[in-house]
């Protein structure tokens, strides 16, 4: 009997564990549902994937743990609370990528159409939290229609929440936005604030306000793509910094993205094991720059020869391309290069350029990565449009970006260093730590003709051969400083050096450089020309 009744409560016991697991798979399946099979299946037609497809892709296989997948919005107006989904429509946790942490989010499309309600937000503040103590880099996946309607206030408290962390982690932990489909309204500054954006083409859009309501309120008709497509922030207004054709691509350059950056401002970028020697000549440099300096050449062939394995991640590729960024390796190490362009603008520096180079330079000393600069600039682009449009406190972000940066600054002058822009340009006086120069390069406060023209128009006016005076004043202004040797001589130099030395000599220098320290006074921060 005693027994019989034992067994009974055990019997009784076990059916109530497995209604409580019946219960907890309940939960799960429906929280993993989503939205349902049929917004799934318009999500897919429109080739999109769905948030939790997008993380499996992003991760390493198997490693994503998922917190808060049991979070339900409190929200009881407009009959919300009839439709309550686990989850809340984002999709958070954390997982590896080549073996090293991540946090990530990825809001649902599927979910009221992947908008942020209160507590979708706090779920995304919990990962921007728990990255920041852990010093990992955190990736969100956007693709929502913005603030929750029907939550009123409470989605725009939680969104600043999220913009107040980004702020807070933005120089602690790399931060990469990837746009998958619409982000509008004040959605847009969380990516904005964060260090990389990445837009997938067609089905992303960014904006402010949307078409009806520029139609509305200016009566300007513009479509979603030229307003705010992919290509639109790519080329027009600098906001992304990559374009990827579809999801897939878009997740396969966030991994290669943090594959080149430290998790976090306390380390340096891991260390990637290369076959190519550091001490390869580049004999190709050698014929590189022409010898007519109004000539263009470009100049990322002279990065990808110097980089290991010719492996260059340009970022912004599109956008001022007047001057050139990205990240590479030297001996395994990353570097950020910035590159004057001369197949562009002649490689002037103007606004755009000053801003989208200022930006970077600020990241890679933020995160430990070290600069390589290469120098072709004839100046700041003149002009009645860059002035009023600011290119002296524009220009200065650039000059104070430089000379802000602790980290190692190498320097290679391929060609012209004129004027201001030889100043801002990474120069020995804002503190790079080896600059070095080509025989072709010329380092002057401007060309020949200009100088010339300046100097000596009382000389040549009053010549009997205006022509032929002109042209053996230039000869003798280009001889005296249109070559590297006054600047070699007065030590703004470090060397001359044949170009095919080149990857040899910053491969060295890098190496000694490596451990610089440099300390500044200490302030609460400092005041860039915004
Ligand atoms: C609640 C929303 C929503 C929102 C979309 N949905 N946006 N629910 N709040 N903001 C829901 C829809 O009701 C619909 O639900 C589902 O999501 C899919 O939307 P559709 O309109 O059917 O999809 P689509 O045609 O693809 O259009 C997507 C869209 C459009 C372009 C995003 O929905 C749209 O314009 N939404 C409003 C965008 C917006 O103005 N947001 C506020 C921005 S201001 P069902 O149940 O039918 O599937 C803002 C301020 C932030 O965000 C401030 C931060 C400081």
């Amino acid at each position: 009997m005693l027994i019989g009744g034992l067994a009974a409560l055990a019997d009784c016991h076990m059916s109530g564990v497995q209604d409580s697991i019946d219960d907890l798979r309940r939960r799960k399946a429906q929280a993993e549902a989503g939205g349902g099979q049929q917004r799934i299946a318009a999500q897919h037609a429109r080739g999109k994937m769905t948030a939790r497809e997008r993380i499996e892709q992003l991760v390493d296989e198997g490693s994503f743990v998922e917190v808060d997948s049991l979070v339900e919005h409190r929200c009881t107006d407009f009959d919300m609370d009839r439709n309550v989904i686990p989850g809340d429509g984002v999709v958070c946790g954390y997982g590896t990528i080549n073996g090293r942490t991540i946090y990530c989010f990825a809001q649902d499309f599927t979910v009221y159409g992947g908008s942020l309600g209160e507590m979708h937000g706090l779920k995304i503040c919990k990962i921007l939290d728990m990255a920041l103590k852990t010093g990992a880099p955190v990736i969100g996946l956007n693709d929502s229609g913005g603030a929750r309607i029907q939550e009123g206030v409470a989605s725009l408290g939680s969104y600043a929440e999220i913009f107040f962390r980004n702020v807070r982690a933005s120089g602690v932990i790399p931060q990469i936005s990837v746009i998958m489909g619409p982000c509008a309204g004040g959605a847009v500054y969380s990516p904005a604030i964060t260090d990389f954006v990445i837009m997938v083409d067609k089905t992303a859009h960014m904006f402010i306000t949307g078409p009806e309501v520029i139609k509305t309120v200016t009566n300007e008709e513009v479509s979603f793509e030229d307003l705010g497509g992919a290509a639109t922030h790519a080329t027009r207004s600098g906001v992304t910094h990559f374009t990827a054709q579809d999801d897939n691509d878009a997740l396969e350059l966030v991994r290669n993205l943090i594959s080149m950056l430290p998790s976090n401002n306390l380390e340096r970028a891991p260390i990637k094991d290369t076959t190519d020697p550091p001490d390869r000549e580049c004999e190709n440099l050698d014929e590189l720059v022409p010898l007519d300096p109004t000539l263009p050449y470009d100049i990322v062939d002279a990065v990808e020869e110097v980089l290991d394995d010719g492996a260059f991640l340009e970022v912004q590729a599109d956008y001022a391309q007047n001057i050139v960024i990205g990240f590479g390796r030297l001996g395994g190490h990353t570097i950020g290069i910035v590159a004057n362009q001369p197949k562009f603008l002649a490689g002037c520096l103007d606004i755009d350029a000053s801003v989208k180079a200022a930006r970077f330079i600020r990241f890679c000393d933020a995160f430990n990565i070290p600069l390589l600069t290469f120098v072709d600039v004839p100046g700041f682009l003149p002009g009645a449009s860059q002035e009023w449009g600011g290119i002296i406190r524009h220009g200065a972000k650039l000059l104070y970006a430089y000379a802000e940066a602790t980290v190692p600054k190498l320097t290679v002058i391929t060609r012209k260093a004129y004027g201001g822009a030889y100043d801002v340009m990474s120069s020995k006086h804002i503190r790079g730590d080896y600059n070095v120069a080509w025989p072709t390069a010329r380092l002057a406060v401007m060309g020949a003709e200009g100088a010339v023209q300046i100097i000596h128009r009382r000389r040549i006016g009053a010549a009997g051969d205006p022509i032929g005076e002109r042209e053996r004043l230039i000869d003798d202004y280009e001889e005296t400083f249109a070559n590297p040797y006054r600047a070699a001589a007065l030590g703004y130099l470090d060397d001359v050096i044949q170009p095919r030395e080149t990857r040899a000599k910053l491969s060295r220098a890098l190496g000694a450089l490596l451990e610089k320290e440099e300390i500044r006074p200490a302030r609460k921060h400092g005041n860039i020309p915004l």
